[in-house]
């Protein structure tokens, strides 16, 4: 037992995109450090399914898997009513994680298409956040940890959805850290860092050597979220990139960066 795994210990959690990549080992490493109940809540049933039977014959009991989609604000309000009864009325932590990768050129991009990115990187997380609010409140606190991406520290050409929405979502969750503070809610801002799960695939892409594992950002958000971090940074990009990417005097280096990633990425030289 360290600092870290004391934070978890016996409490209930919630992982929206629970069923895959790094909200499967952020479920599995709080299991790992204790956690009394850990409800997976995913769309995608066939993964859900098999990771919380893999899950449960690990740790009897204390997993359960709801069907979630979290662009639907009903699904939601069920997924959570669900995880209360099945945490015995408490749900201490709510990790909205589920989110896509998005990009694309934005002349291609719809309203739709837009809409649609909205509606999962940041519309799930509000949905969830409302939700729990009740339950935290009338239990007198838990935390919030909402799962955003580097990204909306260092917004890159094509892929003006997935940086729109995830500086959009940090918005929130910063602002909200202080209206909640005083009533012991703990709200939280992670990036994960660049990590080898299917986000990458369904991007068409492979993860970027280098990226770490599901398992490795999973335990470094955990940590920032037991220290209650306003801002878990989940590698050094991440870190570099809060650091620099609005420092006035970082704007020239900035520039030329992004451009360059802007131009290989339009010759096609780099995918997205
Ligand atoms: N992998 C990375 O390098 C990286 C970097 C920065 C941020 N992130 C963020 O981490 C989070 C998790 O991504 P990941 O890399 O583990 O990807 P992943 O594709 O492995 O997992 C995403 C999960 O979300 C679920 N999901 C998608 N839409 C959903 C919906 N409407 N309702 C419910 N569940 C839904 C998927 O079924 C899947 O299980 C995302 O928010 C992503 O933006 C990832």
């Amino acid at each position: 037992m360290n600092e870290t795994s004391e934070y978890y210990r016996d409490q209930v959690a919630v992982v929206t995109g629970g069923a895959s990549g790094i909200g499967l080992a952020l479920a599995e490493t709080m299991l790992a450090y204790g956690a009394a109940k850990v409800v997976l809540a995913d769309f995608n049933d066939e993964n859900l399914r098999r990771e919380t039977a893999r899950l449960n014959a690990a740790y009897p009991e204390r997993v359960v898997g709801l069907h979630c989609d979290v662009t639907q604000e009903e699904d939601v309000k069920r997924m959570i009513r669900r995880a209360a009864e099945c945490g015995g009325g408490r749900v201490d932590l709510l990790f909205n994680n589920a989110g896509a990768g998005l990009g694309g050129a934005f002349d291609a991009q719809t309203n739709e298409d837009w809409e649609k990115a909205f509606a999962l990187n940041f519309y799930g997380a509000l949905y969830g956040i409302r939700a729990v609010l009740p339950i935290m409140r009338a239990q007198g606190g838990g935390h919030i940890v909402d799962i955003i991406s580097g990204i909306a520290f260092f917004p890159m050409a094509y892929q003006t959805m997935y940086s729109a929405t995830k500086a959009a979502l940090n918005g929130l969750t910063l602002a909200l850290r202080y209206e909640l503070w005083d009533e012991n809610i703990r709200v939280t801002s992670a990036t994960p860092g660049t990590t080898a799960t299917a986000i990458w695939k369904a991007g068409g892409n492979e993860p970027p050597p280098g990226a770490q594992t599901p398992e490795q950002s999973a335990r470094t958000v955990l940590a920032g979220v037991a220290r209650n971090e306003r801002l878990v940074l989940g590698d050094e990009g991440d870190l570099s990139g809060a650091k620099h990417c609005f420092h006035p005097e970082a704007a020239t280096g900035n520039d030329e960066y992004l451009l360059n990633v802007a131009r290989k990425r339009r010759s096609g030289e780099w995918v997205v």
